[in-house]
């Protein structure tokens, strides 16, 4: 079957011929693949900064941002049937006794970094005709999520991060006030760096909780990104247009950065502007840049005397997931089409390689098998 493979020891990105998999063990299933998602983490594996393939294996097959229909299934698979429709996780357990992380399905935290993930570490990935897997590694995904289920993986990265929010913030007084009799009011602010799918679902997942959301990204409006931001009721500011320290006025007190680029230097910058009992969460890699100067004191003295809390969230764990599922249907009943205009291109396998190597532009652009 065809797959998309990276070859780093000879520095190539090829259609190959890839064997197909076939059921193992009782639990396995095979999917029949429908769109893989092409993000920055694939880019930066197919320019060969980030990768590894299998032991033994002089390629990887990448794609780690899926949707999958049910095939065949195991004898012993319990929980899925053929033609249900499967987002997989992307992360496997490292296999050392000691790591409490992975020993309770909790890899996303894996202590050892002997964790694999699929398309990315070790493990082939899902850009490809079939995939084999434990049914304990898929999600299944309401039939009328078909066309949009692809950017589940990106939004668990929000779920994850938001979990956590709720974990941290449960130090303090944090609930927003309510009248007695009304719902309570939004209270918080969140601001969003970047407006890639990462940011633009971050942003969908923090309306939904309640957060007066601001999306802080470099080109002035009007463009499509700015225009899902007043879709989704986010509120765009250019960062071309207004200077951080303008952003922190408008936007008043910042109560939490959710950061999506991963561009240090603009991340903290912003620092300097959070919020009293304040978060600020990194999700984005940065490549490796020249080192900058940043004004250390002032970041130290503010975490300390404004009780700041800083966090990094990679990869997630089962729950993020099935919130991804839930909170992606809840965002087709708010915002109708918004969700839908994050996929801007969709390609054939055989253009897979001009749209991991070439720059198409823009939002998500997705691999579509079927
Ligand atoms: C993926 C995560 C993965 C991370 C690091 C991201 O692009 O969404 O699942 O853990 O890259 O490899
Ligand atoms: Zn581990």
């Amino acid at each position: 079957m065809k797959a998309v493979a990276v070859f780093p020891s000879s520095k190539q990105v090829k259609i190959i011929d890839h064997p197909e998999p076939s059921i193992s063990s009782a639990t396995d299933v095979k999917l029949r693949m429908i769109d893989v998602g092409v993000c920055g983490t694939d880019k930066e594996i197919v320019s060969f900064q980030y990768g590894t393939p299998p032991q033994g294996s002089e390629y990887l097959v990448i794609g780690h941002e899926s949707l999958g229909e049910v095939v065949q299934t195991g004898p012993g698979v319990k929980t899925l049937k053929k033609g249900d429709l499967v987002v997989m996780m992307v992360r496997r357990p490292c296999d050392h006794p000691q790591c409490v992380a992975c020993r309770v399905g909790r890899q996303d935290f894996c202590y050892t970094g002997d964790f694999t993930e699929r398309g990315i570490k070790g493990r082939h990935g899902f850009m490809t005709e079939y995939v084999v897997d434990d049914e304990k590694y898929m999600n299944l995904v309401p039939g009328n999520l078909r066309d949009v289920a692809v950017l589940v993986e990106p939004l668990t990265i929000a779920q994850k991060a938001i979990e956590q929010l709720w974990q941290v913030q449960a130090r303090l007084p944090w609930a927003c006030p309510a009248e007695a009799g009304k719902p309570a009011q939004f209270c918080h602010n969140a601001v969003v760096l970047g407006a890639g799918p990462v940011g633009l679902l971050g942003a969908m997942a923090l309306g939904v909780q309640g957060f007066k959301t601001y999306v802080y990204s470099r080109t002035p409006p009007p463009n499509p990104r700015a225009d899902l931001c007043s879709a989704i009721g986010a509120q765009y500011i250019s960062s071309d247009e207004t200077s951080v320290d303008e952003m922190a006025r408008k936007v008043g007190r910042i109560d939490l950065v959710y950061e999506a680029v991963g561009a240090s230097s603009l991340a903290f910058d912003v620092m300097r502007v959070l919020g009293t009992n304040g978060v600020f969460i990194f999700t984005g890699v940065p490549g490796r840049k020249a080192p900058i100067e940043v004004d250390t004191d002032l970041l130290m003295r503010d975490f300390v005397l404004k009780n700041q809390v800083i966090y990094g969230t990679v990869n997630a764990g089962k729950q993020a997931f099935l919130e991804a599922i839930s909170d992606l249907e809840e965002y087709r009943r708010r915002w109708p089409d918004a969700v839908k205009r994050l996929i801007t291109g969709r390609f054939r396998i055989d253009q897979a390689i001009d749209l991991l190597t070439g720059r198409v532009g823009g939002i998500k652009n997705v691999v579509s098998l079927q």
